[in-house]
């Protein structure tokens, strides 16, 4: 096979949509796949890189501009990443756009009712109690992505078929190698 392309799989979307859940499906098949991957996370690199960090405008903007400054180095250089962030800001995923290779705009779309719902964090109840504040969709802004090259409507699809839609999609791209189809006798 012909040298991995870098690319930049880039996962935005209200907290509690399905982006982890996804994007941890999707590095599951890319490794199986003997893909180079890394995977970004919003909580996991505001543990890290981005942990003086809080919520306001500057400080997301700040978030994303450092985490593009990662994904720009391992995307060209052959490396796919696979990117989840709230990245509320259309402004700020387009710079991603500009800065890095391959980039590839999936809105993982769960409306602010079924994220309430699903509340694995526990954190929507809270924010609707106004503990928290600026918490994305309650109190704070989410801009919806203008043109995205992928739509993940995950209250009516599982993880899985979200994933799957993804993997279609960077096989089309050429991205991916395709898995190899049994070959037929007739
Ligand atoms: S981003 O806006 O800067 O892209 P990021 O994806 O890194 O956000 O982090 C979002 C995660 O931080 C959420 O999944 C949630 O667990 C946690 N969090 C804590 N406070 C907030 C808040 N005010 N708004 C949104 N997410 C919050």
């Amino acid at each position: 096979m012909s040298e991995q392309q870098g690319f930049t799989l880039w996962l935005t979307g209200l907290s509690g949509a399905g982006k982890t859940t996804i994007a941890k499906l999707v590095e599951a098949e890319l490794k199986r796949r003997g893909v180079k991957v890394e995977r970004l996370d919003g909580d996991i690199v505001r543990q890290s890189l981005t942990r003086d960090l809080g919520f306001s405008k500057e400080d997301r903007d700040k978030n994303i501009e450092r985490v593009t400054f990662v994904a720009k180095l391992l995307s060209r250089n052959g490396i796919g990443v696979i990117a989840s962030f709230i990245s509320p800001y259309q402004k700020t995923r387009d710079m991603v756009r500009r800065e890095t290779t391959n980039f590839i705009e999936v809105f993982v779309h769960a409306s602010l009712e079924a994220c309430a719902e699903r509340d694995v964090k526990g954190l929507s109840a809270k924010a609707f109690a106004g503990e928290i504040e600026n918490f994305t969709g309650v109190s704070d802004p989410y801009e919806e992505p203008v043109n995205p090259e992928l739509v993940l409507y995950t209250e009516r699809e599982t993880p899985e078929e979200s994933a799957e839609r993804v993997i279609a999609y960077l096989e089309e791209r050429g991205f991916i190698p395709t898995t190899e189809k049994v070959a037929r006798s007739s």
